[in-house]
């Protein structure tokens, strides 16, 4: 039994998310962790944990930032305490999409990292050409997480693992010329888990389609292969990594 770690089951992507997570079942994937991403999101993310197989986690995207109010704010901290949210994002920085706003990231950022130590909760992390200050803003804070779609240097991953951090695994790590193969070779297993970023980054051979968190299974045979862990072994630990993390 797998866990997607990251997926944004909303309805702008799904028609019928009952039939996503009956086709995620069916793969082996009974749980997923569903990130919020805007205002709007966030507040799909609490409906969608009244099903048994979702939990959630609530944030601001560095994206979104143009389209965030104090009210959106006020709406992830009034639900922190709710039982089936289990911490903050998904946050962070991205200069590949916008590098003229760095310092409105920074704080967005840091005002949800303040959040997650405030309620003892960990943090999922967007990180896009932004390494260095994403480590520096995550250094000034008490907490601990997963960084999202990781796909950085072996180096970089020591870091991160360093700091106390998980790296979330999709199906990038499938793609033809991607040097996280050669990263993942070299890490323990007990520093990863898995998800799919759904409905983006399916994994080969679906790429560029429509991806669900049934995938995970993909990413998983995947990594076995690589490996050489059987699906249950890997299917163990991940699960105990995310224990490590997540109240879930
Ligand atoms: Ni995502």
């Amino acid at each position: 039994m797998f866990c997607d770690t990251h997926c944004h089951l909303f309805r702008e992507y799904y028609d019928d998310i009952d039939k996503v997570i009956a086709h995620a079942k069916e793969n082996g994937v009974h749980r997923m962790i569903v990130a919020g991403c805007s205002g709007k999101s966030n507040q799909e993310v609490l409906l969608l944990t009244l099903k048994k197989e979702v939990y959630g986690v609530l944030g601001i995207h560095p994206e979104e930032i143009g389209n965030s109010t104090l009210k959106d704010m006020g709406f992830i901290k009034q639900n922190l305490t709710h039982p089936k949210i289990i911490g903050v994002g998904e946050i962070g920085l991205d200069y590949y999409y916008n590098k003229e706003n760095k310092e409105e990231q920074k704080k967005l950022f840091e005002a949800q990292l303040g959040l997650a130590e405030e309620y003892h909760l960990p943090v999922v992390v967007h990180s896009r050409e932004a390494t260095l200050d994403t480590i520096q803003c995550l250094e000034k804070y008490k907490v601990k997480g997963v960084i999202h779609s990781f796909s950085g240097s072996l180096e970089t991953a020591k870091i991160f693992i360093k700091m106390g951090f998980l790296l979330g695994i999709n199906g990038v790590l499938t793609f033809k010329n991607c040097n996280l193969k050669e990263v993942i070779k070299e890490l323990d297993l007990h520093t990863i888990v898995l998800e799919t970023d759904s409905p983006y980054l399916a994994p080969v051979p679906f790429r560029g389609k429509q991806n669900d968190p049934s995938k995970v299974k993909t990413i998983a045979e995947f990594i076995c292969e690589l490996k050489g862990v059987s699906m249950e072994d890997l299917a163990k630990i991940t699960n105990e990594n995310i224990k490590r993390i997540f109240d879930i």
